[in-house]
C-alpha cells in the first residue's frame, strides 16, 4: 500500500492530542437519546410496508434511480413526492435533493452571487457553511439569534454595497444547542431592509406544530422567508431533503444548482418511503408529535427540579446540550452515562467552540418518563463527582 502523507498524519496525530479523535462506533443497545429519529419513524412498520405498497402501486420495480435527475434518474415518485410536499409545507414548489447536506450546498453555492450578501447565523451548520464558502459571494456571521447585531450588519452594508441582494440564514432549531431564533422578528428585519430569508428546518420538521410543518408553518410566516430546506433524514425517518420556495427558485434550482444536476437520484424506494412518512404524520404521526412534545416538556421541567437547569442551554425542543466543559471531560461523563444504559453522545471541540463542549441529549416520542428521569439522576451524579 502507498505510504500516507505525512502532512495527514501530523493532522491525525493533532487531533489525538487534542482528544478530538473521532472514530465510527457500532451500535449498541442502550437507551436512544442520540439519534435524530425523534418519532421513530426510522423503524416504523407501517411506513416500510406503505412505502412497499406505493412502490407496487406505481409500477415501480426498481433498486437504484440509474441517473442525474435531469438524465434518467427523475423517476415518476419525484412528482408525486414533490407535489405532497408542496401542499403539506404550503409552498408553491418543492425540490427533492438526496439530503440536507446536498441541498445546502446546492443553494448556497447557486443562489447568492458574486457582490451580494449573505449574513448567516454564526452556529449554522456546516452545510450552509460549506455551500456559503463554494459560492461567489461575500458571507458576513451575526451573532448568534442576536438580531440586533444583524440589524447593524444590515444597515452598515447597505451604506456601501447598494445594489447588492442580502440573504439572511438561521434555522428554526439549532442543531447543536437546539434553541431557535425569534423568527417573527427575523422575517420583519428582512421585509424592512427588503433581504431574502432561508430558514433551515432540519430539526422542526416533525418536531414543532400539531402535524410538524415546522416553526415556519407554525408562525404562519411563510410570505416573508425565500427558502426553506426541510430534511427527511431525521424526525420523518427517512432521507433525502428539500428546498421548498416559489416555482422560479425551482427551475432555478434544477439549471444552477450542481450538487442537483451532476449526482445520481435517489432510489425510487427512498422517495416512497418520503411520501409514506409525510402520509403517517398527516395521520397517527400526530399522536407521535404529541408524545414527543410531552417529553420535552417533562424534560424541562425535571431539569428545573433538579436544579440542573443552569447546566443546559435553554431550548424548547427536541435537542437539549448540557455544556461540560473540556473534550477529556465530556468524553468520560459520556461513556460513564453509556455505561449506565444511556446513549448520550459527547459534542467535541472543534465541532463546537473550545469551551462550550456538550452532552447533547436528543429526546424522542418513545423515550419513557422513567427513562428520561434516570439518565438525568445519573448524569447529576456524574457531574458533581
Ligand atoms: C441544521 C442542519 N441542516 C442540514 C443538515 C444536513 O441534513 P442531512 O443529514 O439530510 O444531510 C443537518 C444534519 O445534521 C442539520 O443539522
Amino acid at each position: 500500500m502507498k505510504k500516507f502523507p505525512l502532512k495527514l498524519d501530523k493532522s491525525l496525530q493533532f487531533r489525538k492530542e487534542q482528544k478530538a479523535f473521532r472514530e465510527l462506533s457500532g451500535q449498541k443497545n442502550l437507551v436512544d437519546f442520540s439519534s435524530n429519529d425523534y418519532l421513530g419513524l426510522a423503524k416504523n412498520n407501517q411506513i416500510f410496508e406503505n412505502a412497499h405498497r406505493i412502490l407496487v402501486e406505481n409500477d415501480i420495480l426498481k433498486n437504484g434511480g440509474t441517473g442525474s435527475r435531469l438524465l434518467s434518474g427523475n423517476h415518476a415518485l419525484y412528482g408525486l413526492a414533490e407535489e405532497k410536499l408542496k401542499y403539506f409545507f404550503n409552498s408553491e414548489a418543492a425540490l427533492i435533493y438526496n439530503s440536507g447536506y446536498d441541498a445546502n450546498l446546492g443553494f448556497f453555492s447557486s443562489v447568492p452571487q458574486r457582490n451580494d450578501i449573505v449574513f448567516y447565523d454564526e452556529l449554522s451548520h456546516a452545510s450552509i457553511r460549506d455551500g456559503i464558502n463554494l459560492g461567489k459571494a461575500k458571507a458576513y456571521k451575526f451573532f448568534h439569534n442576536d438580531h440586533e447585531d444583524l440589524e447593524q450588519k444590515i444597515i452598515r452594508i447597505k451604506k456601501t454595497s447598494i445594489d447588492a441582494i442580502i440573504y439572511i440564514v438561521t434555522e428554526a432549531v439549532f442543531s447543536m444547542d437546539g434553541d431557535m431564533p425569534d423568527l417573527r422578528q427575523l422575517a420583519e428585519i428582512s421585509e424592512k431592509y427588503g433581504c431574502f430569508l432561508v430558514v433551515d428546518e432540519a430539526h422542526s420538521v416533525g418536531v414543532i406544530g400539531e402535524t410538524g410543518k415546522g416553526l415556519v408553518e407554525e408562525l404562519g410566516v411563510s410570505d416573508h422567508v425565500f427558502a426553506r430546506l426541510v430534511t427527511f433524514g431525521k424526525a420523518l425517518g427517512a432521507h433525502g431533503a428539500a428546498i421548498l420556495g416559489s416555482r422560479k427558485l425551482k427551475d432555478y434550482l434544477i439549471n444552477f444548482s450542481r450538487s442537483l444536476i451532476y449526482t445520481t437520484s435517489l432510489p425510487p424506494h427512498s422517495v416512497a418511503t418520503i411520501l409514506a412518512a409525510i402520509q403517517f404524520l398527516e395521520t397517527d404521526g400526530v399522536l407521535e408529535i404529541l408524545k414527543l412534545q410531552n417529553n420535552i416538556q417533562h424534560f424541562n421541567s425535571e431539569l428545573e427540579k433538579r436544579d440542573l437547569e443552569p447546566l443546559f442551554i435553554k431550548g424548547n425542543s427536541a435537542i437539549y446540550s448540557c455544556v461540560v466543559p473540556g473534550n477529556e471531560k465530556v468524553k468520560q461523563v459520556a461513556f460513564n452515562l453509556q455505561l449506565e444504559g444511556f446513549d448520550v453522545k459527547p459534542i467535541l471541540s472543534p465541532t463546537v467552540p473550545e469551551g462550550k463542549e456538550r452532552l447533547r441529549f436528543c429526546l424522542h416520542s418513545f423515550n419513557s418518563e422513567e427513562e428520561l428521569n434516570s439518565t438525568l439522576t445519573v448524569l447529576k451524579k456524574e457531574i458533581l463527582s
